[in-house]
C-alpha cells in the first residue's frame, strides 16, 4: 500500500508510544519487520519554543524509514509552522495526532479533544497539508464518548481537507485503553474514505492482526502494546499474512539476546545512566511469561548499568533451565 507516495512493504506498523516507541524500539521493531514506524508525539507549540526535548522525539535515522513523526496541538497557524520544522528532521510522512486521552494534551485543546471539535480538526488538518509536500496523516480514536462517537466525520474531513491516510484506534476517549477496540467503528471508516485506512487497538498476535484486516477491509494493522518485548510479533504477523503460518516466537535465549541488543542500542544514543532508566521498563515486558518473572521483573526495576542488564538476562536463562 501506499501512503501519499510512499510504499509501505508490508502489513504491520508499529504505533507512536510517547516514552516507549523511541529509535532504539522503533529500530529493533524495524529489524522484526514492521513495515512502518511512527515516532513519539511532540508538542507543536513545544517544537516552536525549540525546546531541545521535542526536538529529539522528531529524529529520523535512514534505518527507521519509511517512518512518520507525530505532532500534536490546537492551533492550525502553530502546527503549520511546526508542520515545516518537523519535515527538515526528515520523515516520510507526518502525523498529526487527534487520538491522545492524557490530560495534559487533551485538557490543553489538542490530541483526543479534537474530535469533539470537528471544524478546528479540519482547520488543522489543511494548515499542515498546506505546510509541507510530505503525506500527512491523521491519527482518531472511534470519539470522543459514547455519546459522540464521530470517526467517520472526522476521517471524511481529514479526506476533504487532503489527508493522505488515517489511523483509527477504535476507542473512544474516554474508554482510554481498557475495553477491547471496536473493530465496526475501523470497518464504517473504511468503507467512508478512499484514502487508506490503518486499524488499531488490541492487536497482540499474528490471527488478531489477519482478524482486522479482514473484518474490516483496512489497509495496515497498526500494533502497540501487543509489541512491548515482544517486537518478533511483526515478523511472526508479517509472515502469517503472507504465508499462512508463522514460526514459534524465540526460545528464551535469543529473546534475552533481543533484549541485550535493544538496550545496548538504547545506551548507545542517549547515554548509559539515562538509557537504562529507560530501559528498565523494556527489560520488565521482555521478562512476560518468564520462569520467575516477577522476582526478574523486580530487579529489572533495579537495573543501573548494562552489566547489571546482562547479569539479569543470565539469571533468567538459568532459572528457565532449572524449571
Ligand atoms: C505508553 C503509550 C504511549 C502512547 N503514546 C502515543 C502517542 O505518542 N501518540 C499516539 O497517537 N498514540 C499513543 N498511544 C496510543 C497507541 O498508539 C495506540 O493507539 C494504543 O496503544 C492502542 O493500540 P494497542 O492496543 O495496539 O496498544 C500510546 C499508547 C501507550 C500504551
Amino acid at each position: 500500500m501506499k501512503i501519499g507516495n510512499v510504499e509501505i512493504k508490508g502489513f504491520t506498523a508499529l504505533a507512536p508510544m510517547a516514552g516507549v516507541a523511541d529509535t532504539a524500539f522503533r529500530l529493533i521493531c524495524r529489524e522484526c519487520g514492521a513495515a512502518y514506524v511512527v515516532g513519539e508525539m511532540a508538542s507543536a507549540k513545544g517544537l516552536m519554543m525549540s525546546d531541545r526535548k521535542t526536538a529529539e522525539l522528531l529524529t529520523v535515522t535512514p534505518a527507521e524509514r519509511p517512518m512518520a513523526v507525530q505532532l500534536f496541538g490546537d492551533d492550525p497557524g502553530i502546527i503549520a509552522a511546526a508542520v515545516k520544522k518537523a519535515a527538515s528532521f526528515g520523515p516520510d510522512i507526518i502525523d498529526i495526532n487527534m487520538g491522545c486521552p492524557v490530560p495534559k494534551v487533551a485538557g490543553n485543546g489538542g490530541g483526543s479533544a479534537l474530535m469533539k471539535n470537528p471544524s478546528l480538526a479540519g482547520h488543522i488538518i489543511e494548515a499542515a497539508v498546506k505546510a509541507t509536500v510530505l503525506p500527512v496523516t491523521v491519527k482518531l480514536r472511534k470519539g470522543w464518548d459514547a455519546s459522540s462517537v464521530n470517526a467517520v466525520e472526522i476521517a471524511k474531513i481529514a479526506q476533504e481537507c487532503g489527508a493522505a491516510a488515517v489511523t483509527i484506534h477504535g476507542r473512544t476517549r474516554d474508554q482510554m485503553y481498557a475495553p477491547p477496540a471496536d473493530l465496526t467503528i475501523i470497518a464504517a471508516v473504511k468503507a467512508a474514505v478512499k484514502i487508506p485506512v490503518i486499524g488499531n487497538g488490541d492487536v497482540r498476535t499474528p490471527e488478531e492482526a489477519r482478524h482486522m484486516l479482514e473484518a474490516t477491509g483496512c489497509d495496515l494493522v497498526m500494533i502497540g502494546r501487543g509489541a512491548l518485548g515482544a517486537p518478533w510479533v511483526f515478523a511472526q504477523t508479517e509472515q502469517f499474512l503472507r504465508e499462512g503460518f508463522y514460526d514459534p516466537a524465540p526460545e528464551l535465549p535469543a529473546r534475552m539476546e533481543m533484549m541485550v541488543r535493544h538496550i545496548t542500542l538504547l545506551c548507545a544514543l542517549r547515554g548509559e545512566e539515562h538509557g537504562m532508566r529507560e530501559a528498565r521498563k523494556h527489560a520488565a515486558w521482555y521478562f512476560r511469561g518468564t520462569e520467575g518473572a516477577a522476582s526478574l521483573r523486580a530487579d529489572a526495576g533495579r537495573l543501573e548499568t548494562l552489566e547489571d542488564l546482562r547479569r539479569l538476562a543470565q539469571r533468567a536463562q538459568k532459572l528457565s533451565a532449572g524449571r
